[in-house]
């Protein structure tokens, strides 16, 4: 493998020495191998039945069709393809799960029609160039992008998938929404009040600052949420470019609809499976099926991810969030009835912040772009007051994310939160916030559009 070139969308090109770029590779597979991820992702019922539906409710996609797995693990998604009538199944599997799947297909009869790939989809060419009509592929990671795998789907249909092909998941969008974190609060920050009968509320704000280092992975009730939820970024998988998601930005101000205290910003994500087509009579037929990690929907393994925030000055801060993926699970989280592990796949993910003004960008060679940030100085109780935060209904509050690729480790993203005073600064248009001015953008641009629509459909 030639040596990675990372474009640093801030400047500098950066060239990743071979055997860094090799390693990092190397371990991301290594940790599929492990049986116990793809029984977790499996057995997470709301995303395997989502990929089901999609299949199964859009036959007419995959029915004597050539289609693509990409990431194919265990061999359950090529499976769904096969039995919905594709007439070859190409099954790509870098890691070393990988050897199941050709005795899975040949089990349930699928023998013939599921051609396995063991070796990374950027190494592997199609019998005579052949083009595939559908790439399908389960490669969302925490806030979606985390894990990177975009890049190798973006890299199959850009070299496999017909010009009039379908991929499945065929749009991703990143929610954020403030909001408390109220077991949280009372199970990690509260608990210092009084221990074994002994006042040790000073731990609070050592507790509450190192917390802030690392994001949760938790599942946030809908109870908890202050406002509606805002997508922050969308994705139209058929045309979004590795460049699209190797770094953005973006501003955003919402209005408080439920007073409460304002100690997080949640993110999860959504992927839409659009199959819906129109015969020659303009009629209709396939279906949408969305996979959802929100907090309204049944919790995935994906849980959603928290950004604790801090009080006062220290919510002006810009802070860093960075993960690393290579550490081990050793906690099993109950969701639903199903346990089921810490992270993106279960991999226990460690996200860090760092203050603006550390050092953000990954030493060469180093499998991370973190500094640990560990709180300095005396910590004093936090008061009850600084704790809460309090926001009321319609009261606008406003944050910049940034999410950029790690230069040395393409899996891996810095994720920046900065929060936004909204009277200073500058609203984007259309804003989803009740400020008067941004009321009546959003409502001239809407009416703009309908009038084009009538237009079109005229
Ligand atoms: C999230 S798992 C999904 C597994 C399976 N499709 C399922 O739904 O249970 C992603 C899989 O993609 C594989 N993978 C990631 N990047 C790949 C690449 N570039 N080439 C081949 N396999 C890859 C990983 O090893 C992993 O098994
Ligand atoms: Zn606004």
């Amino acid at each position: 493998m030639a040596p990675e070139v990372v474009d640093n969308e801030r400047g500098t090109d950066a060239e990743i020495p071979l055997q860094v770029a090799e390693d990092f590779q190397e371990e991301y597979f290594t940790s599929y191998e492990d049986v116990e991820i793809h029984r977790l992702m499996v057995s997470d019922s709301p995303r395997t039945k989502a990929y089901a539906d999609a299949i199964n409710n859009n036959k007419h996609l995959f029915n004597d069709k050539i289609v693509m797995d990409v990431g194919a693990g265990t061999g359950i998604l090529s499976l769904f393809m096969a039995a919905a009538g594709a007439k070859k199944v190409y099954a790509v599997e870098a890691s070393g799960i990988g050897v199941v799947i050709q005795k899975v297909a040949e089990d349930n009869g699928f023998g013939d029609v599921i051609k396995v790939y063991h070796a990374k989809v950027e190494d592997i060419s199609l019998p005579e160039n052949e083009k595939v009509d559908v790439i399908v592929s389960e490669w969302m990671g925490f806030y979606l992008l985390h894990e990177s795998m975009l890049n190798s789907v973006i890299w199959a249909r850009d070299n496999f998938l017909a010009d009039d092909g379908t991929v499945f998941p065929s749009e991703a969008r990143i929610y954020a929404c403030p909001c408390s974190l109220t077991s949280f609060y009372k199970e990690q920050i509260s608990f210092w009040g009084s221990v074994y009968g002994f006042n040790m509320s000073a731990v609070k704000k050592y507790a509450l600052k190192s917390k802030m280092t690392k994001p949760e992975v938790c599942l946030v009730p809908e109870s908890d949420l202050l406002a509606d939820p805002v997508c922050v970024k969308k994705f139209n998988l058929r045309w979004v470019s590795e460049d699209d998601v190797k770094f953005f930005q973006e501003t955003t101000f919402v209005g408080i609809t439920k007073p409460g205290s304002y100690q997080g910003l949640c993110f999860w994500f959504e992927c839409d499976f659009d199959g819906i087509d129109y015969d020659e009579d303009g009629q209709a037929f396939g279906t949408l099926t969305t996979l959802s990690t929100s907090p309204f929907s049944p919790p995935t393994h994906w849980k959603q991810i928290v950004v604790v925030l801090g009080y006062g000055d220290e919510n002006n801060q810009q802070m860093e969030l960075t993960c690393e993926e290579d550490i081990g699970c050793n906690e099993d989280l109950n969701i639903g009835t199903e346990n089921v592990g810490n992270s993106s796949h279960d991999k226990e993910e460690k996200l860090d912040i760092v203050n603006d003004n550390q050092e953000s960008v990954c030493p060469e060679g180093q499998d991370e772009c973190r500094t640990p940030n560990m709180p300095d100085g005396t910590f004093d109780e936090i008061s009850r007051s600084s704790l809460d935060n309090r926001v009321e209904t319609d009261e606008v509050v406003g944050w910049k994310i940034t999410l950029a690729q790690c230069e040395n480790n393409m899996r891996h993203y810095t994720m920046t939160v900065e929060m936004l005073d909204p009277e200073t600064e500058e609203h984007p248009v259309p804003c989803s916030c009740p400020r008067p001015q941004c009321l009546i953008i959003s409502k001239m641009l809407e009416k703009e559009e309908m009038e084009n629509e009538d237009t079109d459909s005229s």
